[in-house]
């Protein structure tokens, strides 16, 4: 009798998830609701700002619009994600635009071999799928691969945000609940708390994130934490 194949648990399946939404084999359909073809806006205005410096990492990249923004203004880019899809989607943008960008498959949650690399770090909704546990984890392996007087920034959905997201999800989506917010939760204090070890919380701010509605194009603009760290 033929075994059934294993199924995939921990980070495989989280990767399996992902590896799904991006080939569009989820219920977000061809594209999901972060993925919104350009750069985030408070992304955009932390480089005008010259927030921005050196090496730069993202360490759930996606198909990679904000480190590519980041490529296009001549810094030095590298764009992480679990999901092999992802990537694959990050490195042909990245050679359809003529930009200079590194993609690679990794555990955000381990980072090994990056150590010592990098002067920035940005996260547009990586740290906001983390427990408290997890996000401690990831504060500390981004603490490996930075250098001191790095800045990190967190652009998350914020509790409220979350919220907002789970009920528009639910309008246009068959199946998902409208008042439990399974995914992105997470207070100020929260990010706080995440980044407690080794790192200064230099501020944490209201701002939005943008996202589109799918399966409609309606753009959405959610209620989210920016997030500034840096290692000391
Ligand atoms: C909400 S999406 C945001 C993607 C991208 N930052 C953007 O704004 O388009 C979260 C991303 O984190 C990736 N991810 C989740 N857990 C991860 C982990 N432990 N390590 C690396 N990437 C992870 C997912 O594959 C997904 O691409």
């Amino acid at each position: 009798m033929t075994e059934p194949a294993a199924q995939p648990d921990g980070i495989d399946a989280l990767t399996h998830v992902f590896d799904a939404v991006y080939r569009g084999e989820s219920p977000f359909g061809k594209r999901p609701p972060w993925d919104i073809g350009g750069p985030q806006p408070a992304f955009v205005a932390l480089e005008e700002a010259g927030l921005i410096s050196g090496a730069v990492l993202d360490a759930g990249c996606g198909t990679g619009e904000d480190i590519l923004h980041l490529a296009g203004k001549g810094y030095a880019v590298t764009g992480l994600d679990l999901s092999s899809e992802a990537v694959a989607i990050a490195r042909r943008k990245a050679e359809e635009r003529g930009l200079d960008a590194t993609f690679a498959v990794a555990n955000a949650l381990e980072l090994a071999g990056y150590e010592g690399r990098f002067d920035t770090v940005v996260d547009c909704g990586l740290a906001h799928s983390f427990d408290a546990d997890r996000l401690r984890t990831y504060a500390a392996a981004l603490h490996r691969v930075c250098r001191p007087g790095a800045l990190v920034h967190v652009l998350e959905v914020s509790d409220r945000g979350a919220a907002q997201m789970q009920a528009r999800l639910a309008e246009v989506i068959e199946g998902i609940p409208a008042s439990e917010p399974p995914g992105p939760k997470r207070t100020a204090d929260d990010l706080r708390q995440g980044f407690a070890d080794g790192w200064s919380v230099e501020s944490v701010t209201d701002t939005t994130m943008h996202g589109i509605l799918p399966p409609t194009s309606e753009p959405l603009e959610l209620p989210a934490w920016l997030g500034r760290f840096r290692r000391n």
